[in-house]
């Protein structure tokens, strides 16, 4: 094989790698431009995002001022961190949602309690069978769920030919 031609496949791989690498893992910066301050209601916010195993939550607040406690149903309900799984503190921390589950986090400092607290779904990524089986003619209620199978389906893709590349010595 030329080196021509190995450079064009290297090229087609970069930019296929870079276009789709957003799109892979979705970061959902919690409370958008307003970020994780007092005196908002995340479960709006929370509400109007899909979430899927992989994604990325973010907190933006003034280092120092706030943080981020990962707790369970409790800690969220009570505002407390006694049983707390996890705490980050950065300012800017990127906590990454592997498992389809409800998470919970709160800020630790007493804020929780003036609306610093967000809980979200976390979806598979593949849909439930049930889902599956309507594949073909879309049911309105499951619309969410063959977005995220589309985007990952998309980077999957991507995985495959990277894989055949090396399979076949191109890179
Ligand atoms: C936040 O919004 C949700 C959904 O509208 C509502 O159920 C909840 O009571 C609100 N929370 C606060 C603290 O206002
Ligand atoms: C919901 O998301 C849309 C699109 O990202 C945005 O325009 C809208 O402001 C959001 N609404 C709330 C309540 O966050
Ligand atoms: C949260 O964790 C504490 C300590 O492990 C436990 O006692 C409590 O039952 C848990 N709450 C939920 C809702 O699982
Ligand atoms: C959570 O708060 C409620 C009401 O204040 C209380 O009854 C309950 O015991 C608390 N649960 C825990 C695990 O602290
Ligand atoms: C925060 O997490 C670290 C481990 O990552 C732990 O050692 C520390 O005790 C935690 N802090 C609080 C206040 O829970």
């Amino acid at each position: 094989m030329s080196s021509s031609t190995h450079l064009l496949f290297s090229l087609l791989l970069f930019s296929a790698a870079a276009t789709l690498s957003p799109i892979l893992a979705t970061d959902h910066i919690v409370g958008a431009n307003r970020g994780w301050n007092p005196g908002m209601n995340y479960t709006l916010w929370a509400n109007n995002q899909t979430f899927y195993v992989g994604d990325l939550i973010s907190f933006r607040y003034q280092k120092n001022q706030y943080n981020v406690f990962e707790v369970n149903q409790t800690g969220y309900d009570n505002c407390t961190t006694e049983f707390a799984v996890g705490n980050w503190s950065s300012g800017k921390d990127f906590i990454p949602l592997n498992k389809a589950k409800r998470y919970y986090f709160i800020c630790g400092n007493g804020q929780c309690f003036s609306g610093m607290k967000v809980s979200v779904l976390v979806h598979p990524l593949s849909p439930p069978p049930s889902a599956a089986v309507g594949d073909v003619e879309h049911s309105p209620t499951s619309s969410a769920a063959p977005v995220g199978v589309q985007r990952r389906g998309f980077g999957a893709l991507v995985v495959s030919f990277v894989v055949i590349c090396f399979g076949f010595g191109w890179m």
